[in-house]
């Protein structure tokens, strides 16, 4: 009898477990990801995998867990690694008021022309864009063109770029946890999209 009973609890406890591990799953998934090699030749099937030569929990231990905005979405990028200053593990705390530094380590898979940002908060399952100005958002954000004062576009593919934007958190923002879907596009095409649970404070 009390055999059974401690069967069924470690089941009851093992469902919990599994219920609370739901959402690290990705993070798990990602965290092998990133031990992934970067492969040479072209990425068959471009999963986002973030992909290092390096030891990279060593180099950068602020980079976070890398969420893809949906399984096995074509990209022209993978993304390498995605740090918030300030940030460690997820929600990052988004302070109304504030800018929140996004950057993002990325490697083109193609040669890239053109840049432009979407940004939408998703909430209660509905999504809402955030307003942006995103003129010239690659000359602005690749840090390499920027600091060169680029006039124009240019991403070499099989190249790693850094990617810099600071996101203006309005204080009229609504104080509530979300997530953001963060998107940056080449002409309708994703060149990397990631999930970013975040708390407005
Ligand atoms: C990458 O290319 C180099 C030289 O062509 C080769 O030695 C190495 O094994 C390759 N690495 C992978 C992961 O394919
Ligand atoms: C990781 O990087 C550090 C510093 O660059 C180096 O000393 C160490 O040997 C590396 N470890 C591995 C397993 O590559
Ligand atoms: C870019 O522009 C800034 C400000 O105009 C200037 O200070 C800087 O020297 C320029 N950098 C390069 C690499 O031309």
């Amino acid at each position: 009898m009390s055999n059974k009973f401690v069967i069924i609890l470690g089941l009851i406890f093992f469902v919990a477990v599994l219920g609370e591990g739901a959402r690290s799953r990705v993070a798990i998934r990602n965290r092998q990801d990133k031990r992934a090699p970067c492969s040479n030749s072209t990425h068959p099937g471009n999963k986002m995998a973030p992909c290092s030569q390096s030891n990279e929990t060593d180099a950068s231990p602020e980079s976070l867990n890398i969420i893809p905005c949906m399984k096995r979405m074509r990209t022209l990028s993978n993304i390498d690694s995605i740090v918030i200053p300030g940030c460690s593990k997820y929600p990052c705390l988004f302070k109304r008021g504030d800018s929140s530094k996004i950057q993002v380590a990325f490697t083109p898979l193609y040669r890239i022309r053109a840049m432009q940002l979407s940004i939408a908060g998703i909430i209660q399952g509905s999504s809402v864009d955030f307003p942006l100005d995103d003129q010239n958002h690659c000359q602005t954000s690749v840090v390499e063109l920027a600091s060169q004062n680029a006039t124009r576009c240019a991403l070499n593919r099989n190249t790693q770029y850094n990617y810099e934007f600071s996101l203006p958190i309005l204080k009229s923002y609504p104080p509530m946890p979300l997530n953001v879907r963060y998107e940056v596009k080449q002409f309708g095409r994703s060149l990397f999209c990631f999930l970013l649970p975040i708390r407005i404070v």
